[in-house]
């Protein structure tokens, strides 16, 4: 949520701000602004709405600075106005900052400040902290060096409870710029003489591949050609850059009309990528990342948790039935906002797995660090290397799907559930626990998956036709059973957040036990039918609908009468462990035909952002 740009280099700073808040945009997107070192002190210049309206502002293009910060919101305190969006400067406008987060303690800190004579004008909780640096800084009056400016902004900081991500310039040092984070994403790119800071990898790839990646409460001192590190006490530190493989085209749109429809075809892609050496032609299975975890401790597991929210927590809902079915270990799948506060039975024996496309979402975080505080072993999928959630987590496996960049995830699902299969398969040969024959077998349906993700794809023309016939529908429904419902739950979601259709998902055999009062002439209900051992009765259930009146349409790798439904989409057949990584595939299609065909913002869904960094 909110997405935060800076740079301090050579070139012009603005057009280079704009163009990462563009990237960025998937972050927050209801104001941007940005502020530049200019020769008569700072620039300001922010307003409401998307980020391509900062071009259309007086002065804008007058900018030579070549040291600024920029940020594009996600609205948590204050509505979407030109007053509140970021950047934001103390009383005396000479320090510009922009912030990613929540500042819990804002109104405390908000009155401290009115006491000492400070006023604010907008319902930020952000304001305070230009305030109270500017507070700091001028308590501190002896000291002429940067320092001064640093331990304001530490000082300010240590004050701060909750979230934050910061980037700090100041009229009184035209060659420098202070950043740091705390349970909010930040990065450093570096060059020889410029410095790119971004919330995400992304935005700032073109530039570089060689990043710094922060931990809580590091203070980093910019210049052109230095970073300097400090911990929380102002010590300084040394830090080294960490290569980050993806390609920056990876993180362009390429031809697709949005990014969501390239990541939906990038799949069979990211899965190979995902797969990578993990599984063997030959069929052998390794996690390297996991080798310590060994069959002692394995078998000493009497429970594992899946912690995860959205998308990920459906991957996570694919695990629990591999993990069962394959290693005989009972497993929970918990939504990670509900997962601290209800008691959970965590010890030594317990194993939790937190799964986080991007590594940042501020509720997985605190459920893993509750995990680790009563004693669990802790896994991390993720796919953003050096992520806060990998950085937390005892063990850390990446999904290496390459970037994610529209707010719906589809890429991110599918490698997710196939590396939690992967880690099933890894952890039931150590275990020994399960039939030899089915593991091989899953492994090669596993190696086979690109190439039927490939196919699978092929009903995009189908499902576009389809989408046409539906798109103004005001309820849908998604039924399944076992595995299938657990694509149902995704595909609902996947249509609600891009379509704005309301839609449910059920277990097929429960909407007799109150939801089928809600079938009537003419609704719309999806169903999934891949498990062979549970058609019958999943058919059974359908029929229910279709004698109430429902529009039917069959996603399926079964051979079955079609013509009772209304619209069958075929995909390959493969087991039902891995059967979601096709399943979802043409709904996902469906989310975004519809969403298409409404005439919507497809990667930028109203109220939402990629990355929820706050509780
Ligand atoms: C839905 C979606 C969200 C995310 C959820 C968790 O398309 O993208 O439901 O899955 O916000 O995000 P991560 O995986 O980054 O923790």
């Amino acid at each position: 949520m909110c997405g935060i740009v800076g740079y301090i280099g050579t070139k012009k700073a603005c057009p280079i701000l704009i163009a990462g808040l563009t990237r960025l945009e998937y972050r927050g997107y209801d104001s941007a602004g940005i502020s530049t070192i200019e020769k008569n002190g700072l620039s300001l210049m922010k307003d409401k709405g998307r980020v391509k309206n900062l071009n259309n502002l007086e002065g804008i293009d007058n900018l030579e600075g070549t040291i600024g910060i920029a940020h594009t919101r996600w609205a948590t305190h204050g509505k979407p106005s030109k007053e509140n969006s970021h950047p934001h400067q103390d009383n005396s406008k000479t320090f510009s900052v922009v912030h990613n987060g929540i500042i819990e303690n804002y109104n405390e800190l908000r009155s401290f400040l009115e006491s000492n004579g400070y006023t604010f004008y907008s319902q930020t909780d952000t304001e305070v902290i230009p305030n109270l640096i500017h507070y700091y800084f001028e308590k501190d009056s002896q000291d002429k060096s940067i320092m001064r400016f640093l331990k304001a902004v530490q000082k300010a900081c240590l004050d701060l409870k909750g979230s934050f991500a910061i980037e700090v310039i100041s009229s009184l040092y035209p060659d420098n710029m202070i950043v740091v984070r705390k349970d909010s994403p930040l990065v450093i790119g570096t060059c020889e003489d410029e410095k790119y800071i971004s919330s995400d990898i992304p935005a700032i790839l073109s530039y570089t591949r060689d990043f710094y990646l922060l931990n809580d409460l590091e203070f980093v001192l910019l210049s052109r050609n230095e970073a300097r590190f400090f911990d929380s006490n102002l010590n300084e530190i040394k830090k080294e850059t960490t290569n980050i493989e993806w390609n920056a085209s990876s993180a362009e749109k390429e031809g697709f009309e949005d990014f969501m429809l390239k990541e939906i075809y990038e799949q069979p892609t990211a899965i190979r990528e995902t797969i990578g050496s993990r599984i063997s032609p030959d069929l052998k299975c390794e996690i390297e990342e996991l080798n310590v975890l060994d069959k002692a401790y394995l078998s000493s597991i009497n429970m594992i948790y899946i912690v995860a929210c959205g998308t990920a927590m459906h991957a996570g809902l694919v695990g629990k039935n591999s993990i069962e079915k394959l290693c005989k270990i009972p497993v929970e799948v918990d939504i990670a906002s509900e997962f601290r506060y209800r008691s959970p039975i965590i010890d030594e024996k317990t194993l939790c797995i937190f799964i986080s496309q991007s590594g940042e979402t501020a509720d997985t975080i605190a459920a893993l660090k509750l995990a680790k505080s009563q004693g669990a072993k802790t896994i991390a999928i993720s796919n953003v290397i050096g992520s806060s959630i990998t950085r937390e987590a005892d063990f850390s496996i990446y999904t290496h799907a390459g970037p994610e960049i529209a707010v719906a995830s589809t890429k991110a699902y599918t490698s997710q559930v196939i590396l939690i299969n992967i880690l099933a398969i890894y952890f039931a040969e150590i275990l020994g626990v399960c039939d030899s024959n089915l593991l091989k077998s899953l492994k090669q349906e596993i190696l086979d998956l690109p190439k039927k993700v490939e196919e699978t794809l092929k009903c995009d023309s189908q499902v576009k036709d389809f989408s046409k016939s539906i798109y103004q529908e005001k309820d849908i429904f998604f039924l399944g059973r076992g595995i299938d419902e657990t694509v149902a739950k995704e595909g609902s979601l996947k249509l609600k957040e891009i379509s704005y259709i309301h839609s449910e998902s059920y277990a097929s055999g429960e909407l007799k036990h109150g939801p089928i009062a809600l079938i009537e002439n003419g609704i719309t209900v999806i169903s999934i039918l891949t498990d062979p051992n549970l058609v019958e009765k999943s058919i059974s259930n359908i029929q229910e609908v279709i004698t109430r009146g429902a529009k039917t349409l069959v996603v399926t790798n079964q051979n079955l009468d079609y013509s009772m439904f209304d619209e069958v989409i075929k995909i390959p057949d493969t087991i039902p462990f891995v059967s979601p990584i096709l399943s979802i595939i043409p709904l996902q299609l469906l989310a975004y035909h519809i969403s298409k065909e409404k005439g919507l913002d497809v990667d930028k869904p109203r109220n939402l952002a990629k990355s929820v960094t706050v509780e």
